[in-house]
C-alpha cells in the first residue's frame, strides 16, 4: 500500500513541477474530443498558421496528419502548407534555433509533445491568459506562465486584455498579487466565445499532434471490447457445459 502511495505520488510530480510560471493559478477546463474531425482540422490549421512560425513540430508530418484526419491530398496541400513545402515533410520550420534566442530570449521549444508534458487544461487557459503589460518586451505577459518570451501571436483574433488583480496580505504578512479575470479592452476579430472555440479546436489539434496514436488506439479499442464481450459469453456457456455432470 505505502509502495502504491508512493508510486501514485511520483506520477503526479512531472506535472506538479511543470506547473510552473505563476504557482497556484486557476486553469480552465477543456473538453478533449479527438473524434470530432472538424474540429481537429480546424486546429490544425491555426496550428498552421499562427504557430508554425516560431514553433516547429519536427516529430509529426504532413502526410501522417492528411491520413489521420482524413484530408486528401490537395486539401492537406492548400489548407496545411500554406507556406511550401512537401506532403512528406516533418513540421520543421526555417527559423534557427540561435536567431530565436537572440531575438526572444529563449527559443520557441518544439511542440510535438508539449501538449502531452503541460497537459491540455494548461495549453488552452496559458492561450487565453495573454494580458497588457508594458513592462514586458512585447507588452504583454501571461497569467500562466509569467514573464513568458512569447509574444500573444493570436491577438489579432483574440484582441488585448487587461488583468484584474486583487492584493491580498499572506500568512507571513507579504503582499501578494492575484490576477482574478480579465477585461477586454481592444476586441479582436473574433468574439470572445468564438476565441475560446478556436483556442478548443487548436488545443484538441495539440493533444492528438502530442500522441497521434491515440487515435487508432480508440478505434481499436472498440474492438477489443467487443471481443473482450464475445470471449467471456464463450468462456461462461463452456463453463457451464463443463460442470454439468460434476455437479
Ligand atoms: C513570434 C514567435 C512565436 C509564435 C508565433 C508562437 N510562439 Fe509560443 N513561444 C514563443 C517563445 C519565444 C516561447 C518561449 C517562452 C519562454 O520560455 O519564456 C514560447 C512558448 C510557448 C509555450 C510554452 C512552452 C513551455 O515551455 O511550456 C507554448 C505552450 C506555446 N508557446 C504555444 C504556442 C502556440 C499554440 C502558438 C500558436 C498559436 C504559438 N506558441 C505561437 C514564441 C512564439
Amino acid at each position: 500500500m505505502r509502495y502504491l502511495i508512493f508510486v501514485i505520488a511520483l506520477l503526479g510530480l512531472p506535472q506538479a513541477g511543470l506547473a510552473g510560471g505563476g504557482s497556484n493559478v486557476h486553469l480552465d477546463k477543456v473538453d478533449i474530443d479527438l473524434k470530432d474531425r472538424e474540429s481537429l482540422r480546424n486546429g490544425a490549421k491555426l496550428f498552421v498558421d499562427y504557430c508554425l512560425n516560431c514553433h516547429a513540430a519536427a516529430l509529426m508530418r504532413y502526410s501522417r496528419i492528411g491520413q489521420d484526419l482524413g484530408m486528401s491530398e490537395e486539401e492537406v496541400t492548400t489548407e496545411l502548407l500554406t507556406a511550401g513545402g512537401k506532403i512528406g515533410d516533418t513540421m520543421t520550420i526555417v527559423m534557427q534555433p540561435k536567431e530565436a534566442a537572440e531575438w526572444f530570449g529563449t527559443a520557441p521549444p518544439d511542440l510535438s509533445v508539449l501538449t502531452r508534458v503541460r497537459g491540455a487544461d494548461w495549453v488552452y487557459s496559458y492561450l487565453r491568459a495573454f494580458y497588457r503589460d508594458d513592462s514586458r518586451p512585447w507588452g504583454v505577459n501571461n497569467a500562466v506562465f509569467k514573464d513568458v518570451a512569447m509574444p500573444h501571436a493570436l491577438w489579432e483574433l483574440q484582441g488585448l486584455q487587461e488583468a484584474k488583480v486583487e492584493t491580498h496580505v499572506d500568512a507571513d504578512g507579504h503582499e501578494r498579487e492575484t490576477i482574478t479575470g480579465f477585461t477586454l479592452v481592444e476586441p479582436g476579430s473574433l468574439s470572445p466565445e468564438a476565441y475560446d472555440a478556436a483556442m478548443r479546436d487548436l488545443v484538441n489539434f495539440m493533444v492528438y499532434l502530442s500522441e497521434p496514436s491515440k487515435l487508432q488506439r480508440l478505434a481499436l479499442g472498440k474492438w477489443v471490447l467487443g471481443f473482450l464481450f464475445v470471449f467471456f459469453i464463450l468462456a461462461y456457456l463452456l463453463k457451464k457445459e463443463f460442470w454439468k455432470d460434476i455437479h
